[in-house]
């Protein structure tokens, strides 16, 4: 089988790939576009494509592609390609490793909020000994938004921490433990009854801009906002304002509109903003290498690939 692997990933990181997806399909023949260009016969040639973020248009050249593979769960720039052949299916990353991180990743933005572990740090700069009233666990409402594969273990395991957890998707879910909501006329109740609300949805064109000022207007006076998908949820100029004004405690972003967050942005500063640089769950190319070699050996079967996207959703 010919393979594709097209990746805006840096050099060390590229090399790492290249090596972990080379070794866990040694038989295959690897086409690296870096050495042989993207107007090649080979390139045209290829049956499969793993991709992390490819420039656009660069697959429209392959003509012959039975799957693209995702490096990343989130597919929002890989679906922006308009050049994307439409018959061929799209696989997104799934591998209950990164899905695990992400949910460490919540626990920890969760945990820090609840014991006030943002504002100990600021006290602490301040050499200020000042103890904060201490909420339990139960007391604190909890909700994910999106209960898939990284919003419902986050779900899964918050609720094991003890925390009052619901949790919203478009299509009704039963996750152990949890109370679950579906579909936009229950959004305004749900965010309203939430301390701490964790964004784990795709960016669709339904997603996009979600967090505006009538949103962030609907959640509960003092909760705090942990964005982990996307930059684009969240109108960034809406959340300072709400940040502003009081009416939002905190917030923890680990994505951006912009990304790296210039080093002039006003987040980088504000004493109730936790910047990640896009870190809550990377792909660990350890698992996800197994992951891409299931997919391609189902594609040598003649069998569906799993986790494929679904394009008229776009996730
Ligand atoms: P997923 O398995 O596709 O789950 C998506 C969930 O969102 C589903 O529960 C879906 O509802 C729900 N949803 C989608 N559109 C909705 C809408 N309009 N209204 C209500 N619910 C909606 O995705 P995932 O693997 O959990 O990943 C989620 C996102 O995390 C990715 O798309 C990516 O952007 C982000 N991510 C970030 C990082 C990071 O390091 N920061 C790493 C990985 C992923 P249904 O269940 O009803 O379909
Ligand atoms: C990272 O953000 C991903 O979508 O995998």
């Amino acid at each position: 089988m010919k393979i594709a692997f097209d990746a805006r990933l840096e050099g060390a990181e590229r090399a790492d790939w290249w090596r972990a997806l080379t070794d866990a399909l040694p038989d295959d023949d690897w086409i690296d576009p870096a050495a042989e260009g993207t107007q090649s016969a080979r390139w045209r040639e290829a049956d499969i494509a793993v991709v992390a973020n490819p420039l656009p248009g660069r697959l429209a050249h392959c003509t012959r592609l039975k799957l693209i593979q995702s490096l990343w769960a989130g597919v929002d720039r890989l679906l922006a390609d308009a050049t994307l052949p439409a018959r061929v299916p799209i696989a997104r990353m799934v591998d209950p490793m990164m899905n695990r991180a992400m949910a460490e990743t919540a626990m920890w933005a969760v945990l820090s909020l609840h014991r006030r572990a943002f504002d100990y740090a600021a006290q602490q700069r301040q050499t200020r000994w000042r103890a904060l009233p201490q909420r339990r666990a139960d007391e604190v409402a909890v909700l994910v938004l999106g209960l898939g594969q990284m919003g419902r273990t986050t779900a899964l395991q918050l609720a094991a921490l003890g925390y009052r957890v619901s949790g919203w998707s478009a299509r009704a879910q039963a996750v152990d433990g949890v109370e679950t909501h579906a579909g936009w006329a229950s959004l305004p109740a749900v965010l309203g009854a939430a301390d701490i609300v964790v964004n784990l949805l795709p960016l669709t064109d339904d997603t996009r801009g979600l967090f505006d000022r009538t949103r962030l207007a609907q959640m509960r006076a003092g909760a705090s906002l942990v964005n982990l998908a996307r930059g684009a949820h969240v109108v960034e100029k809406d959340l300072l304002v709400a940040l502003n004004t009081n009416h939002l405690a905190h917030a923890v972003l680990d994505v951006f509109d912009s990304e790296p967050l210039p080093a002039t942005h006003v987040f980088w500063f504000h004493p109730h903003v936790t910047v990640w640089p896009h870190a809550a769950a990377q792909t660990d190319l350890r698992s996800a290498a197994a992951v891409v070699a299931a997919n391609v050996e189902a594609v040598r079967r003649g069998e569906p690939p799993s986790h494929l996207v679904d394009r008229s959703r776009g996730y």
